[in-house]
């Protein structure tokens, strides 16, 4: 709950002025963050320890690469839909 407050924060602070890309990037983490709530948190509590077993695949990967894994790996396990899974990924590849 308290990373979806700080997402809400970076989202306002993202503001007018602010190149268009990182403030989509914040809108779809923001959403993607209520996504995990709803999709994903019953069966793993915590989103940083979730992607611990995924390290060593992730780790080396730019935020966008990480962002097209997750959304692969998303759509094939307990899969919210396609704009949930991006959404999700786009939170999730924040999250390492
Ligand atoms: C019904 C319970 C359940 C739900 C809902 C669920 N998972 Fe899982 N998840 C599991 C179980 C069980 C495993 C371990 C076995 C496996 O890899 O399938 C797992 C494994 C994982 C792994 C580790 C994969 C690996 O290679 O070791 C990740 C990452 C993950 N889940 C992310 C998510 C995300 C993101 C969501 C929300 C879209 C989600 N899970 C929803 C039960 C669930």
């Amino acid at each position: 709950m308290r990373r979806g407050l700080a997402l809400m924060g970076a989202l306002l602070c993202a503001g007018a002025g602010a190149a268009e890309t990182p403030a989509t990037q914040a809108v779809l983490a923001a959403r993607g963050a209520a996504g995990y709530a709803r999709s994903c948190a019953r069966c793993h509590r915590d989103p940083a320890k979730v992607l611990e077993p995924l390290t060593w695949e992730l780790s080396g990967r730019a935020p966008e690469e990480r962002a097209i894994w997750l959304k692969d790996f998303v759509l094939n396990h307990h899969s919210p839909g396609e704009e949930g899974a991006e959404a999700l990924a786009a939170y999730l590849a924040g999250l390492l």
